[in-house]
């Protein structure tokens, strides 16, 4: 009986498995019940006693040979078929390069300044792009008939009589409004959007363009708090050496109000076409709320006091990346784009 298990051992061994189909052969050959070390071990009872203890341990051995084999080989046939490739695949051309995309200049920019204010504790909130007059005026202080209206050219969707036109916000305090008649104080907000406005395209102006809006009320707010707050903004946005000034100004939403101009950051104050050789560009307008506009959103103007402000995206990314004409930030021209690959 030896010589048989000898032999089967030699022809495991000799075994070529290199398909499916000889694996399965293998198996019923060797592996399988009704296969050959099986019929070793039906034999076994046949060995005399004293023998037996040592031929079992023989073709338990060769048990094990045969399915270590059969193992090995059906793993090595299931890892080269994951990786086996179809003929038409040439693995020797060179790739096809992988182009990274890169952000846009205004998503860049308006990134970084919800990132400044949400340290400083502010949420993000949003609104309507078509809106009813009364949010993007009445409620902001903006009579009917009132010439204040005319500071912003406005696109008209439907005319539906006073307070219930139809328009494109001409700015982001809209969301205010909206913000202050939905949620209790405190509130602290920051809303970024578009904007439209009926004006000729050129460099310096265009039909649409991108607004972030801030909204803090609570009790006991004060303009100190207001000046402390867009200063932060300011030192985090573009870095400490840039000087800041208010200047009083005039919304009808807020009371007092005041416009905030940084030092050029281009010229670094001394004078250059960017900032109309000033030395200083505006690049927001703020002031308290007025008291008229928590009572229209029914928040007691007694109890509560705030600040707002608004401030244009592509203002603060021209100065942040030196871009001369708001055209480019529409065009879509990769030329331009690719510049803010790594920025
Ligand atoms: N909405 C104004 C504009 O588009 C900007 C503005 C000024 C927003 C003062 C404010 C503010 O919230 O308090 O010109």
């Amino acid at each position: 009986m030896i010589e048989q298990v000898n032999d089967i051992r030699q022809q495991i061994a000799d075994y070529t498995i290199t398909t499916k189909e000889q694996l399965e052969e293998f198996r019923i050959a060797y592996v399988g019940r009704k296969g050959a070390v099986a019929g070793l071990f039906e034999l076994l009872k046949n060995v005399p006693a004293e023998d037996r203890k040592a031929m079992g341990q023989e073709l338990n051995g060769l048990k094990n040979l045969a399915q270590e084999k059969f193992q090995t080989a059906q793993d090595q046939l299931e890892s080269s078929q994951s990786q086996q490739v179809s003929p038409e695949v040439d693995l020797t051309l060179p790739t096809v390069p992988n182009e990274t995309g890169s952000q846009h200049p205004l998503s860049l920019v308006r990134q970084r300044i919800i990132e400044i204010f949400a340290r400083l504790g502010f949420n993000v909130a949003d609104g309507p792009e078509i809106e009813e007059d009364w949010y993007n005026f009445t409620a902001l202080n903006f009579p009917e008939n009132h010439p204040a209206r005319e500071m912003q050219d406005t696109f008209f969707i439907e005319k539906k009589g006073p307070g219930k036109d139809i328009l494109l916000r001409t700015h982001t305090s809209n969301v205010q409004i909206r913000l202050m008649q939905n949620q209790k104080p405190p509130l602290r907000s920051i809303m970024p959007g578009r904007v439209y406005r009926n004006e000729a395209i050129s460099a310096r102006a265009h039909c649409f363009f991108h607004q972030i809006e801030g909204l803090y009320i609570d009790e006991n707010v004060s303009f100190k708090d207001l000046k402390d707050t867009l200063y932060q903004f300011v030192r985090e946005l573009f870095g400490q050496e840039f000087k800041v000034r208010f200047r009083p100004s005039y919304f009808p939403f807020t009371e007092p109000s005041a416009e905030m101009d940084i030092s050029c950051t281009i010229c670094k104050g001394e004078g250059c076409s960017m900032c109309k050789h000033t030395g200083w560009v505006e690049i927001l307008g703020c002031g308290m709320i007025d008291p008229n506009v928590l009572e229209n959103c029914g928040i007691d103007s007694k109890k509560y006091t705030g600040f707002a402000f608004g401030m244009g995206i592509e203002r603060i990314a021209n100065l942040k990346y030196r871009v001369r004409d708001l055209r480019l930030y529409s065009e879509n021209d990769v030329r331009f784009l690719r510049q803010f690959e790594n920025a």
